[in-house]
């Protein structure tokens, strides 16, 4: 095995920077929400650069987009990937650079003329961000068989479009069944999107797995009334209700404490107007923990507060759950190898905790799984200021592409 090849890191920010001009915002950042025109043409970009270098590309039917390279031997690939859709204010590394990180790996290796012994292959998974479409990491959760096929085209996303329409719509429909190659084993090169590995002067993460996440719509039903003339204690007012919620959620990552997180990222008042007390408010509730008993509780927690503030406030409060994921932990030799190999370029690897979701933590279901973090500045993601610096994303890159050879030799 070549041990002292390396990628070009110049290519790796150009073919970033290509990318990120497709539903490009101004600040820096883009939106490319899943299966919109935006998306199809970052996936068209993709998919292209993958026929270009010469992987045999093949698309499922939630739009999974997998390019392999042939190895000496046939068999289950050594496969990377992440995903291209972004958050309405994503950034442009965000999911990007696993996609075109592993574009990089293959590209070095033909230049090098370096075939491995077992198939390479390098993904994009489709709403990996569940921004429009409810659940996130779709795409990998129908591919590992755990989101059925035909519920992932009825989702009604957040435009009122259907998912499964949309999807047909872009052309990334596909004939093969989602899973329908299983690989040898699943690395997946990621930017942090937390401040940890900056404040530590680190520059590799070594991810130990995913932690659990639990989404929530809640709505909430009052009658809207004339702000001026209804006495206070005659209102059944949505808005102040979702706002009760809202404080409960932070109140209750402050009495758990540990690692849980909790937000209300979205809220909506109905009629929406000043003078008018809201009759209606649909809020959404992210809250997370990497201990599954605990984030258990918090979701316990959370509804008998609902129950209580329906109560206190004579409202009508109903829940539909959006997406939950169980905390996940990846293979212990995925995990050494990371770190081994961070170690063989002179960086010190850290051991931590992805607070985001990822493809990876669905593909560990299927095969050993393993992830690489690079710093974000500021700790920023879903944000377009989002960045990571060159130097840090080749680092990434190079330990992504000699865990490939490793895994793949
Ligand atoms: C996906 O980006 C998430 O919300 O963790
Ligand atoms: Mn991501
Ligand atoms: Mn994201």
């Amino acid at each position: 095995m070549s041990t002292d090849l390396r990628i070009n890191g110049a290519r790796l920010c150009q073919r970033l920077e290509e990318l990120g001009q497709i539903g490009g915002l101004p600040g820096g950042g883009n939106a490319r929400l899943a299966f919109t025109d935006e998306d199809k043409q970052g996936r068209d970009l993709v998919s292209g650069w993958m026929r270009q270098l010469g992987l045999d590309v093949t698309i499922d039917k939630i739009g999974n987009t997998i390019g392999v390279r042939k190895g000496l031997e046939p068999g289950a690939p050594v496969m990377t990937g992440s995903h291209i859709d972004t958050v309405r204010t994503g950034g442009r590394y965000d999911g990007n650079l696993g996609v075109i990180a592993g574009l990089e790996v293959i590209e070095r290796l033909n230049e090098a003329g370096i075939t491995t012994r077992l198939p390479l292959a390098v993904a994009f998974f489709s709403n990996e961000e569940g921004a429009r479409f409810h659940p996130d990491i779709m795409g990998s959760m129908v591919y590992t068989g755990q989101l059925d096929l035909d519920h992932a085209y009825e989702v009604v996303g957040i435009d009122g479009k259907v998912c499964g329409d949309e999807l047909k719509r872009i052309g990334y429909c596909g004939p093969a069944e989602p899973g329908w190659l299983k690989p040898h084993a699943f690395v997946e090169l990621h930017i942090e999107q937390g401040p940890i590995l900056e404040a530590e002067g680190l520059v590799i993460g070594a991810v130990d797995g995913v932690q659990g996440i639990s989404w929530t719509e809640v709505t909430v039903e009052g009658v809207s009334a004339h702000a001026g003339t209804t006495p206070m204690r005659l209102r059944k007012d949505a808005g102040y209700a979702a706002a009760e919620i809202a404080v409960f959620v932070r109140q209750l990552t402050r009495e758990l404490g540990g690692g849980q997180v909790g937000t209300v990222g979205r809220m909506e008042f109905r009629p929406g107007i000043t003078n008018v007390v809201p009759n209606r408010a649909v809020m959404t509730v992210d809250i997370r923990n990497p201990d599954e008993a605990v984030l258990q509780q918090a979701e316990a927690r959370l509804f008998a507060f609902l129950d209580k503030i329906a109560i206190a406030e004579g409202v009508k409060i109903s829940t539909r759950p959006l997406a939950r994921t169980k905390p996940i932990v990846f293979a212990s030799h995925m995990i050494d190898m990371v770190s081994e190999i961070a170690g063989d370029f002179g960086y010190k690897a850290r051991r931590m905790t992805s607070g985001a979701g990822h493809d990876a933590q669905m593909m560990a279901t299927l095969c050993p799984t393993g992830m690489i973090f690079v710093p974000s500045v500021n700790g920023l993601s879903h944000n377009v200021k989002e960045h990571t610096e060159p130097a840090d994303l080749e680092a990434g890159a190079n330990i992504l592409l000699r865990m490939m050879q490793r895994l793949a030799a």
